[in-house]
């Protein structure tokens, strides 16, 4: 049987993320992770923080910490809004594990050994007044390529662009705002990926079920213009370089970060042993599917670093079979941005109404074939109509009627007839459509199929009405109001891994409290006519509709 290993982006230990991180990476990943428990298989679904490089030193500088504490608090910051949003890691794990200082000093060995890695003398900025050198965020500047003025030393914000630092145009220090920067140089380890040019190129080509753009990047990193990649840095925080001469420098965050992925494994592997082996995912193995998820930017190092990283070592690692990439999601017509404090934070959202609300609307709109805009008042008006008037509306609609009517049993009696017989085979085929679209990574159309299903239902009970007929045709409001019951648990089984906290709401109103609920079989029509006799529990609405003045609190905080 097939197992899925799953990673999503670890994210940047600095504060709190948006809701554009919690779509372009995580969130996605979770929903693919339910799914694939949900028919069965075998899922560990691994994640973390990154906790290295500038951005996590520079927050610990803000906050007026060391960097250790402040990676500490952050981390549980983070992994306590995950929870919160529903997101079901097998492991939360640190990019600042020992197991991942262990695991990155090995990789770095196997390359050196390999001829992968070489000593080259590097032109540094240097601050006289910070006195230190200035890696990647520690400056800023206009950027080269596309004129953006606080293009950071890594990547510009406004084009995307990787950057060396010395290549800004009028660059200053963030530390201290100097300007007076010069250059000097600095010993660093390489990683000659360029060798590796044609097995990496083999490597995408034997790869499938990528999205297009996707691949275009990756292939556009894979040309003659490829640079080797320096993988060491002169900063005190990190993972130390094992070699003489270099106790002042660490590896560069993104050498470490996707090493994580393994890292992380290793964790969740350690806090059981008796039961789980890392090596049992992370060792080419056939049975293994392994997806990542992550954001547009992220597709250079995991598409040609990390895989160079892997297949490098001459060991046999498993590397990724399918990147789920993903455009951005905008925010007023711009980015979202953590550093910046631009845009609707995890934390705020959830302060504002529950996770499953943010998890359907991001899904349903997920940025996967371009750049998406967040609105308040879309979002409210989708919310609203999706969650409140359909599926929540047909969930509360049927089990009250049958609280009225026949006290709160599943009806007996009555032959479902030609009606239930082509709504089963209806949704026979959209059950079977929407699965594909979870096995396909496409998650708007899974969103937009799910929603087909809860529309279909409640188009029956419309339609079938048993309110109407309990006394001319009792036995037809009670095949109705069965079928009802029937649609009502079905569409919430298939929602589960999108709105995992409406959906058991609604499968505990039915007695089911399975952890994980079971994807139907293909005979869904059968499931339409189950559970005469059985007690189903009154709910409460199950989604509140946001008020036209819960509306405009919500514009004030976000914006329109
Ligand atoms: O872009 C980011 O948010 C990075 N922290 C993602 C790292 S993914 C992996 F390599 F760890
Ligand atoms: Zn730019």
């Amino acid at each position: 049987m097939t197992r899925f290993l799953i990673t999503s982006a670890l994210p940047y230990v600095n504060g709190v993320k948006h809701i554009g991180n919690l779509i372009g990476s995580l969130l996605p990943a979770d929903v693919h992770a339910r799914f694939r428990r949900q028919t069965g298989a075998d899922v560990l679904f691994i994640c973390g923080t990154d906790e290295h490089g500038t951005p996590a030193e520079l927050g610990a500088i803000q906050a007026g910490q060391d960097v250790r504490t402040f990676c500490d608090q952050q981390h549980a910051i983070q992994a306590d809004i995950y929870r919160r949003f529903g997101l079901s890691f097998d492991y939360f794990g640190r990019s600042s594990s020992t197991q991942n200082h262990a695991l990155t000093q090995h990789f770095y060995r196997r390359l050196d050994a390999a001829g992968l890695i070489e000593e080259r003398e590097l032109r540094q900025i240097w601050s006289t007044v910070d006195r230190r050198f200035l890696p990647d965020r520690y400056v800023l500047g206009t950027c080269p390529h596309c004129g953006f003025d606080s293009a950071r030393g890594d990547q510009c914000d406004g084009c995307g662009n990787l950057i060396d630092p010395t290549e800004l145009i009028r660059p200053r220090s963030t530390l201290s705002g100097d300007t007076a920067l010069e250059v000097r140089t600095s010993r660093h380890f390489f990683l000659r990926q360029t060798l590796l040019l044609d097995e990496l190129n083999e490597w995408v080509d034997s790869r499938g079920g990528w999205p297009p753009f996707v691949v275009s990047l990756a292939k556009s990193w894979l040309t003659s213009e490829l640079k080797d990649r320096c993988i060491t840095r002169d900063l005190a925080w990190g993972i130390p370089v094992p070699r003489a001469g270099f106790e002042q420098k660490v590896f560069y965050v993104w050498f470490d970060a996707p090493i994580a992925y393994i890292g992380a494994t290793q964790q969740w592997a350690e806090a059981d042993p008796s039961s789980r082996d890392w090596r049992h995912w992370w060792r080419q193995n056939d049975d293994v599917r392994y997806i990542q998820f992550l954001g547009k930017d992220n597709v250079p190092f995991h598409a040609v670093s990390f895989p160079a990283t892997l297949i490098g070592a001459g060991e046999p690692w498993k590397t990724v079979d399918v990147i789920k990439g993903f455009h951005w999601l905008n925010y007023q017509g711009g980015k979202f941005s953590t550093s910046g404090r631009r845009g609707i934070f995890t934390d705020q959202a959830l302060e504002e109404l529950p996770a499953d609300l943010w998890r359907w609307w991001l899904i349903a709109n997920a940025p996967e074939t371009s750049d998406t805009d967040f609105s308040v008042r879309r979002f409210v008006a989708d919310v609203n109509k999706d969650l409140a008037d359909v599926f929540g509306n047909l969930v509360n609609r049927i089990i009250s009627f049958t609280h009225q009517a026949f006290g709160g049993r599943i009806p007996a009696g009555g032959q479902a007839g030609e009606q239930e017989f082509s709504l089963a085979g209806e949704l026979g085929r959209r059950t079977a459509t929407l699965r594909v679209h979870h096995e396909t990574l496409e998650f708007r159309r899974a969103a937009a199929e799910t929603r087909a299903i809860w529309s279909a239902a409640n188009a029956y009970l419309q339609q079938a009405a048993p309110w109407t007929t309990t006394k001319s045709d009792p036995a037809g409001a009670a095949v109705a109001t069965r079928t009802g019951l029937n649609l009502a648990y079905l569409s919430a089984v298939l929602a589960w891994s999108i709105v995992p906290s409406l959906s058991d709401t609604v499968r505990r109103a039915f007695g089911d409290n399975d952890v994980i609920p079971r994807w139907p079989s293909a005979s869904c029509g059968v499931l339409l006519d189950c559970g005469a006799g059985k007690q189903v529990l009154q709910l409460p609405p199950l989604v509140q509709k946001i008020t036209g003045e819960r509306a405009n609190q919500l514009a004030v905080r976000f914006g329109e």
